[in-house]
């Protein structure tokens, strides 16, 4: 299992990372960032997602998650020391009790509905925080790094 999971989201103030399930998230602004962060690592994406990608993610070895798979196998079979979850919010909440990290960049936008971060029932998380990328000032884009308390 690899030491560091990390849930890597761009999410509304009010805690939204999509409008529906199948929407293209074009909205988000550290699209740069995910790519230099997630480079050469296994990211993990829900069949939701993956259906959203317009084309695979190069550089990057993607394991397509659905329901039918264990989370813990999956996690099991990666060697690496750092994978990313990608989303959606189900797959951040059937990934969430292994998750060590969380990666979350505030976008200025309020949905009210949509899909959330966690978007099934989850148990709480307690988080450090770790660290702020400064992405880009200008427009405010700010990556809030978490380690997830372990108890
Ligand atoms: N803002 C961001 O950073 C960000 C990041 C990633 C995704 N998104 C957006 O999030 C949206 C998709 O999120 P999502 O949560 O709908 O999908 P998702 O997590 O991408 O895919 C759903 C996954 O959950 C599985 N699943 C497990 N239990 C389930 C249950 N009880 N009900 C339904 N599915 C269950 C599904 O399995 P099956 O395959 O067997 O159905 C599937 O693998 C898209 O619009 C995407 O663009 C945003």
């Amino acid at each position: 299992m690899p030491e560091e999971i990390i849930l890597i989201a761009a999410v509304t103030v009010d805690g939204f990372i999509a409008r529906h399930n199948n929407e293209i998230t074009n909205w988000t602004k550290d699209l740069k960032l995910f790519k230099k962060q997630t480079l050469g690592h296994t990211v993990i994406v829900g069949s939701n997602t993956y259906d959203t990608l317009s084309k695979d993610l190069p550089g990057r070895k993607i394991i397509k998650y659905s329901r039918t798979k264990d989370p813990r196998q999956i996690l099991m079979s990666i060697r690496e020391k750092r994978c990313f979850v990608i989303g959606g919010g189900k797959t951040y909440s059937k990934f969430s009790s292994f998750l060590t990290h969380l990666f979350i960049t505030p976008h200025p936008y309020v949905f009210n509905k949509g899909v959330r971060l966690f978007d099934l029932r989850i148990n709480e998380l307690r988080l450090k925080f770790e660290n702020l990328n400064s992405f880009d000032k200008k427009e405010g884009i700010f990556q809030y790094q978490y380690k997830v308390i372990k108890s």
